[in-house]
């Protein structure tokens, strides 16, 4: 061999030359588990981080590197940005090439229950209580658990339809509308008004008029820091202009726990997550930069300590007690739900789960066995164990939905 040299690819094309390759992971699976042609992957909780402080973040081995055309990203900047930079969704693959070595690295916007802990971990210093029962409820919504992989966005070819096609023909990716993602987000519109995975403008611009008139002042200048004030005014805002905008409007108990924020959901993270770790400020510059341009902003430090969800949800939901679960109905009038049945009525955890169980993870997959079982039985235990609730419950929901 004349030549031998690295070469630094970031080219859509040779990316299915890297996904024939075998991603670089460390779940073990004992026994071969073979369904409908797919191979099982055991999945395995990974150990907490024990470096737990601050630090800056990205380090120099995650740079940015945007999306290519076929790469997927969705509703959610946590996610969006951590595929960006590789904490999430990197796969190397090596192709030889005459007389040279390629490496090839891929931010496919596919990612795993174990990449998903490693990754908010590593980028955002969060507990794994908090992000297993992200990543749990996801994966059995809107993943495949059996092969242990889920799409940030969209159906992708990487992302088999489940074993014997049980949830319809294709899995979906957390981009879905119905499940998980819902409506009164932030910035994204929903399903029925617009697109409900890109970040609008739009939207953001109302958010940042309640950030002008609550916000506290910080670096950045008068009114830029996201307080409690703030992020109250904001979801009183995207709840009602959803309301009057979207016929079929509907905050099912999962969605409005998802929107006013709890431990295992998204609306405190703008405060605890994406928070500067060194100040505790989230500041204007700093959510916009994972908001719309889905990066880390210059000089930014992760969390001081591990996050498991902040305290200001409760005051969200104590702050706008006119809003409960409901629906539009069919003249546009918002519609409270019925409560759970009891003894799922005893918290709002416990309904959030009982909500999640009965409603949005797919009832089939309370039939499944082997490894695709045992992988089931794990996610929905992590959802039973953070719920309050004493008994567990079965998934029911509808499929192909
Ligand atoms: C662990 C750290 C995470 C943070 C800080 C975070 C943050 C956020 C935020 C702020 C939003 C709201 C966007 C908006 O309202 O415009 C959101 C939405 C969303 N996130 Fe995350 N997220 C995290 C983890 C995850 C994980 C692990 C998943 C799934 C794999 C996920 C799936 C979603 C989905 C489906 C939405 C859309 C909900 C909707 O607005 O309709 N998130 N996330
Ligand atoms: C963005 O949000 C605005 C306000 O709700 C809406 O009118 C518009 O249609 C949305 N745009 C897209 C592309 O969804
Ligand atoms: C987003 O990226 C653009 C282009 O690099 C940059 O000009 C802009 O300042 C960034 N905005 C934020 C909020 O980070
Ligand atoms: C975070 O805080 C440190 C000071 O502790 C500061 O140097 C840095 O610029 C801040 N980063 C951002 C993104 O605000
Ligand atoms: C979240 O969990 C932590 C630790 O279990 C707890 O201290 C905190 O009060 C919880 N927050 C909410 C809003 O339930
Ligand atoms: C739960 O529902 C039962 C039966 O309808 C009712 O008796 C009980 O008061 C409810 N509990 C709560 C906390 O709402
Ligand atoms: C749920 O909690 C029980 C009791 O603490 C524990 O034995 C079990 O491993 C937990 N399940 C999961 C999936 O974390």
């Amino acid at each position: 061999m004349k030549s031998f040299s690295l070469v630094l690819l970031v080219v859509w094309p040779l990316f299915i030359a890297v996904n024939g390759w075998p991603n670089i992971r460390d779940a073990p699976s004992t026994t071969v588990d073979i369904q409908d042609g797919q191979t099982g992957t055991l999945m395995v909780l990974p150990p907490r981080q024990t470096d737990t402080g601050t630090k800056r973040v990205p380090d120099a081995d995650h740079p940015f590197i945007a999306p290519g055309p076929n790469d997927m990203r969705g509703p959610c900047p946590a996610m969006n940005t951590l595929a960006n930079h590789g904490y999430i969704s990197r796969k190397y693959g090596v192709l030889l090439c005459f007389n040279y070595v390629l490496l090839i690295l891929s931010r496919s916007g596919i990612t795993s229950f174990e990449e998903i802990i490693r990754g908010t971990a590593e980028a955002f210093n969060i507990d794994r209580d908090m992000s297993s029962g992200m990543a749990a409820l996801n994966l059995l919504t809107r993943g495949n658990p059996f092969v242990d992989k889920i799409s940030i966005g969209g159906v992708s070819p990487f992302v088999p339809p489940l074993p014997g096609q049980i949830d319809g023909p294709e899995t979906q990716g957390i981009a879905k509308h119905g499940r998980v993602e819902g409506d009164a987000s932030m910035t994204r519109s929903d399903v029925h008004i617009g697109d409900n995975r890109n970040f609008n403008q739009t939207l953001w611009d109302m958010d940042l008029e309640q950030l002008a008139e609550f916000g506290d002042d910080g670096p950045d200048g008068p009114a830029t820091v996201f307080n409690l004030q703030t992020l109250i005014e904001l979801k009183r805002q995207n709840l009602e202009s959803d309301q009057v905008l979207d016929p079929e409007f509907a905050i099912p108990i999962r969605r409005l726990n998802a929107v006013f924020g709890s431990n295992v959901t998204d609306t405190d993270s703008v405060a605890s997550v994406f928070a500067n770790g060194t100040t505790k400020q989230a500041t204007k510059r700093i959510i916009s930069s994972f908001f719309m341009n889905q990066t880390f902003p210059e000089n930014w430090f992760r969390a001081a300590a591990p996050v498991l969800g902040s305290s200001i949800p409760g005051e969200i939901t104590a702050a706008l007690p006119q809003w409960v679960p409901g629906h539009n109905d069919e003249n546009g009038v918002f519609v409270a739900d019925p409560q759970p049945p009891a003894p799922f009525n005893i918290s709002s955890g416990c309904a959030n789960y009982w909500d999640t169980l009965v409603n949005a993870v797919p009832g089939t997959l309370a039939d499944v066995t082997g490894i695709f079982k045992q992988n089931v039985d794990m996610l929905n235990g992590i959802l039973f164990n953070a719920s309050g609730c004493s008994e567990l419950i079965a998934p029911a929901g509808p499929t192909n939905v």
